[in-house]
């Protein structure tokens, strides 16, 4: 028998139909935890939470262990999102195996997943903006910036989840109906 009672079961569907998604930048303290925080938040307030597995990481190992950049925890808070908790860690070679969807925040970032990527897993990999809302905006580092310019990360990051939020609902639902798991590409 395949599964040991109907809970396994069930669990196994819900794994099986999760879109798993995973937003890159160089720090994985500014731009990403956000990404990642905005979209969790995006995603729940859609009731789809249960459809998604979200994760950020870096291409660098400058900050692996600490908590998200202080302008990106305060830029979220004020807008109802907790992303203290995060803490962050550098990608590995399994995490192009294990996501769906692979976002670098800008071309640098989205450049460099490629040359990491195992080969069958480049289609994975996109400029997140570009995927989102096909825009060719990138989301610049403001690690340098001031607090505006993490507000103005704040605003764009949110437009593109509520964007992909939409685009990505829509799949799963289809697929839900045709009894198979999403397509992401
Ligand atoms: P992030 O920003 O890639 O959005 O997390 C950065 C954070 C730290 C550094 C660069 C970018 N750094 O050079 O330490």
């Amino acid at each position: 028998m395949l599964f040991e009672n109907m809970k396994d079961s069930a669990d196994a569907m819900t794994v099986q139909s999760q879109t798993a998604i995973l937003f890159v930048c160089l720090g994985n303290i500014c731009r990403s935890p956000l990404a990642e925080g905005i979209f969790r938040a995006v995603i729940a307030e859609r009731g789809l939470s249960h459809a998604f597995r979200i994760e950020s990481a870096a291409l660098g190992d400058w900050h692996v262990g600490d908590p998200p950049d202080a302008r990106s925890v305060a830029v979220a808070r004020r807008n109802g999102i907790d992303i203290s908790g995060q803490r962050a860690r550098r990608i590995t070679v399994e995490d192009f195996l294990r996501f769906d969807l692979i976002f670098g925040m800008d071309r640098t970032n989205v450049t460099r997943l490629r040359q990491l990527a195992p080969r069958n897993s480049r289609d994975r990999i996109h400029l997140f903006l570009e995927y989102a809302l096909a825009s060719a905006e990138e989301i610049a580092d403001p690690y340098y910036g001031s607090e505006e310019d993490f507000i103005a990360v704040y605003g764009r990051i949110r437009e593109g989840s509520e964007a992909m939020a939409e685009k990505l609902a829509v799949r799963a639902g289809s697929a839900r109906s045709r009894g198979q798991a999403s397509s992401t590409t």
